[in-house]
């Protein structure tokens, strides 16, 4: 099957809503969009905010792709990742009849996007191992057999893996890839990727159109509020994903605020600011792991540590009682007992570690 084959039937050769800006390129009078003639009152940097934005604005396009190693016709900026997550789930899967594969323990949304298509999800979870420099590990020749007998449209790889913190060697992503050609697509979710050793899934793509790679600017570009995500596809991918996205989905202001983080100013800044985590990560890893309350401290490619307590919950109460808010992972069976912290500013992971230390 090609990979525009995997799309859902009923959506093939869909062309999407044909707004203003797309019937109409040009001119300097705009009567086309019912908009308002008149600038909004404000600061600077809401003026052009009676217009409609740009839905893929081209410097954006372009700023991202080479970013990340593609070809612009292969980016789709979504709002964050989470939309190009959804849009993927709504472009490929029928309802009531198709599914995704996710690794448990891993990111949410995978399963949430799918639940609201009402497509069933496969779960192969990740197995424990005894390497504690890789504590957990995809069963790829599981993954593969599952995608290969359910009627599954999604395989979702998270590298590194969210709660879990570890990054997929590509030899891996590649076996999936390879065995799923024609069957599924595969999307490997690189949300904390400026945080891995590992290079982009991204260098695997040539040979592999039904390979999807998720980026974003939330967390290594400090953009989270902006909701800037990047979904580097096949241009066929991309132009059916774009048919079934909002007609406007990046707010000027946003499109702006991506452009000005992806400035050489805001890319140096940026790499100061990941080699400042990176080494607070290692940091922060070795004081947990000499603290009493400390059971396991994982290994981590990501902007977060797992850590085992002998009682998180209550750890959790202690941190918040002193303004702390840790993020509790544990309804996850493979994390019993584990809260995620995320990688501060160095002060606010001296504080962390003060008020830990401060627990009996
Ligand atoms: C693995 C993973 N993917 C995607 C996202 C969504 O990120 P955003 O929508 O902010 O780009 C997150 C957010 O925490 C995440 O952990």
């Amino acid at each position: 099957m090609s990979l525009l084959e995997l799309i859902r039937p009923d959506l093939q050769g869909f062309g999407g809503y044909s707004s203003a800006r797309k019937e109409a390129q040009g001119g300097q009078v705009f009567l086309n969009a019912n908009e308002s003639p008149w600038a909004p009152a404000g600061e600077a940097w809401s003026s052009g905010l009676n217009r409609y934005p740009d839905p893929q604005p081209e410097a954006l396009v372009t700023a991202l792709a080479d970013l990340y190693g593609a070809a612009p016709d292969e980016v789709l900026v979504g709002r964050g990742s989470d939309e190009p997550i959804d849009l993927l789930t709504r472009a490929l899967c029928v309802a009531g009849q198709d599914a995704v594969l996710i690794c448990p323990p891993t990111f949410g949304m995978y399963a949430v996007c799918a639940r609201v298509q009402n497509a069933a999800v496969c779960e192969v979870p990740l197995r424990a191992t005894d390497d504690p420099a890789a504590p957990f590990a995809l069963d790829v020749e599981a993954v593969i057999a599952q995608a290969l007998t359910a009627s599954v449209k999604l395989v979702y790889l998270c590298s590194p893996n969210n709660p879990t913190g570890q990054a997929l060697p590509l030899e891996q992503i590649e076996r999936v890839a390879e065995a799923l050609r024609g069957r599924a697509v595969v999307v490997v979710d690189e949300a904390y990727g400026e945080f891995s050793p590992l290079a982009s899934a991204v260098t695997l793509r040539a040979p592999f159109p039904h390979l999807v790679v998720l980026r974003t600017l939330s967390k290594a570009y400090a953009l989270a509020g902006a909701r800037i995500g990047t979904l580097i596809a096949d241009p066929a991918l991309i132009r059916v994903l774009r048919a079934i996205m909002a007609p406007y989905p990046l707010s000027q202001v946003c499109a702006q605020a991506a452009l000005n983080a992806l400035s050489p100013e805001g890319l140096r800044s940026a790499q100061q600011h990941i080699a400042t985590l990176l080494s607070e990560r290692a940091r922060l890893a070795s004081a947990l792991a000499r603290l009493p309350s400390v059971r396991r401290v994982y290994p981590s490619d990501a902007n977060f540590i797992v850590v085992a307590f002998a009682d998180a919950a209550a750890v959790y109460r202690a941190m918040l009682a002193q303004g702390i808010v840790l993020r509790d992972v544990s309804k996850h069976a493979a994390l019993p007992n584990c809260l995620r912290i995320s990688v501060g500013t160095p002060a606010e992971n001296d504080r962390l570690l003060t008020c830990l230390e401060s627990l009996a």
